[in-house]
């Protein structure tokens, strides 16, 4: 067995581009996206998100990849291998790190959905008639501490088995069973939605922006969302491009898994905004929104409980592919610098994580008080944007808080700074042409991570952390923070128009590129 072999590789393009979109596509598509989206209007929430994931978030998954597939190696290890011993490897630790968190808490959420796919082909779930009984009933399992620790370790269990296959045989394998069925099902929702009678406000509430909805606020949001739904930020895609072999083409491989992440996305908008529309419910339900109003919506529809089914499976699946993504790579690292076996990684990383996650889980139920304000025995009030800030948050939210708002963010910044200026620029350029029929773009994609990537993500964490400040010790925060935010914004489209117009203009003259 080669080297390669040895440590693990992709099968098949096809195999791989699966598992890199099963990761992308995850309860942040289902869940955390559409109820974002219905909390900031719709279409123009849609149109801001897209602009993030095509100037941020694939520049930064195409960076991911370049440097997995360069190393063959974990993200500490890849680092290291590149800058050795210099602090580099800290941002490798820091995603690892972060992948173990995520884990801990997204099993949680993953779990509460295998708690719904189970019951409902019973009727269980679109026996739920209105929003109060919907509402108490996940009440009722979130809350309860035996039902979510139960779920979140067969969950965890599930994902483990997966992991401790391999790559080809499970990570992948398990991907090219589950993502197709996953599109299929989603299909079948997105019809059945819009051919629902009062169907037309959902469909225009997915495509008709309201600009009035948007503030610096939502293009914050936009911008977090954009690097949790594609996995960068965290060596996620450092990992699977280190099962890479030089016959794919990364700068292809990464538009086509921001494609059907965008794609899954916004068909999970319309598989659920018209049939809410249609049904006389809000959207502006929040984290509930698939919990709690959807099985109203599906105990309205005919057919409901085999809706709801499909529905939940796809959801569940979805989930899976994900898991994976993030055991995956804390795993990789422990086998490739600590030498640990596969079997043991598995086992003792998985069942470290699952103990993680029993606080989060706790958070929802005995420990839903809980806070660093509750504990230090003073009520810290709002943070500066009107929403709770980090002292007010329970477990289950600090965690999912500190993951998705810095630390992603956080490890996307330094992605940039090291492809696009510390990295030697040849070794770059080689990378990300090898395999690639001619990569057109490739002045673009750099000047995007030299300027735009830092600039954005750097101001989008200065003003997160302004806005943790309570509100109420510092009132005149608040409004400074949202005349920078202006400002930002404005500064932002001036840069990001500017690297456009001057990649395209030097670039023009080189476009075929040799594949080195
Ligand atoms: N992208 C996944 C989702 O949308 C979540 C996820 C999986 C993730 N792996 C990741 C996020 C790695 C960041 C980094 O649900």
């Amino acid at each position: 067995m080669s080297e390669a072999a040895a440590r693990g590789e992709w099968g098949s393009r096809v195999g791989f581009l699966l598992a890199a979109a099963g990761s992308a596509i995850g309860l942040g598509n289902i869940w955390r996206f559409t109820y974002i989206m219905g909390e900031n209007g719709g279409a123009a929430f849609i149109l801001v998100y897209v602009v993030c994931i095509v100037l941020i978030g694939a520049p930064v998954f195409l960076a991911e990849l370049v440097i997995g597939r360069h190393t063959h190696l974990n993200p500490v290890g890849a680092f290291e291998a590149l800058k050795p011993g210099t602090a580099w490897k800290w941002v490798g630790a820091l995603g690892v790190l972060a992948g173990a968190l995520l884990l801990s808490f997204y099993s949680v959420v993953a779990g509460w959905v295998m708690a719904y796919a189970v019951r409902a082909p019973m009727g269980t779930i679109s026996g739920l008639a209105s929003p109060e009984e919907s509402g108490a009933y996940f009440g009722a399992l979130s809350s309860s501490t035996a039902q979510s620790i139960t779920f979140h370790a067969v969950f965890m269990i599930i994902t483990m088995v997966i992991v401790a296959r391999g790559v080809k045989g499970g990570i992948e394998r398990a991907s090219k069973i589950m993502m197709p069925i996953l599109f299929l099902l989603l299909a079948v929702l997105v019809v059945r939605g819009i051919l629902l009678p009062g169907a037309g406000a959902g469909i225009e509430f997915m495509l008709r922006p309201d600009f009035s909805a948007l503030n610096p606020t939502v293009v914050l949001i936009s911008m977090g969302h954009a690097f949790f739904t594609l996995s960068v930020g965290m060596g996620a895609m450092i990992t699977y491009g280190s099962y890479l072999s030089p016959s794919n083409d990364l700068p292809k491989s990464s538009l086509q898994v921001a494609f059907m992440d965008t794609l899954v996305a916004i068909a999970a908008g319309f598989a659920i905004f018209p049939a809410l529309f249609a049904f006389g419910m809000e959207p502006t339900e929040g984290p509930g929104l698939v919990f709690v109003t959807l099985p109203v919506v599906f105990h309205q529809m005919p057919g409901g409980t085999l809706f709801a089914s499909m529905f939940f499976a796809l959801f569940l699946m979805a989930a899976l592919t994900s898991s994976i993504s993030l055991l995956e790579v804390v795993a990789a690292y422990f086998i490739d610098d600590l030498r640990w076996s596969r079997g043991k990684a598995v086992v003792i990383l998985g069942g470290a994580i699952f103990l993680m996650g029993i606080p989060a889980a706790l958070a929802m139920g005995p420990w839903s008080g809980w806070s660093i304000a509750s504990m230090l025995g003073g009520a810290a009030g709002e943070g500066v944007l009107g929403s709770v800030g980090i002292f007010q948050l329970n477990w289950f939210d600090l965690i999912s808080h500190v993951v998705s708002d810095y630390m992603l963010p956080i490890g996307g910044f330094f992605v940039c700074l090291f492809v696009g200026w510390y990295w030697d620029r040849r070794a770059v350029e080689a990378e990300a042409a090898l395999g690639s029929s001619g990569f057109r773009a490739m002045d673009l994609w750099i000047n995007l991570l030299r300027w735009v990537g830092p600039l954005v993500i750097g101001e989008v964490l200065a003003l997160g952390v302004l806005a943790e400040f309570p509100e109420q010790f510092f009132p005149r925060l608040a409004s400074t923070v949202n005349t920078l935010h202006t400002w930002f914004i404005g500064l932002d489209i001036l840069v990001a128009l500017a690297v456009i117009a001057y990649s395209l203009a030097a670039g023009g003259g080189r476009k075929d590129r040799p594949a080195a």
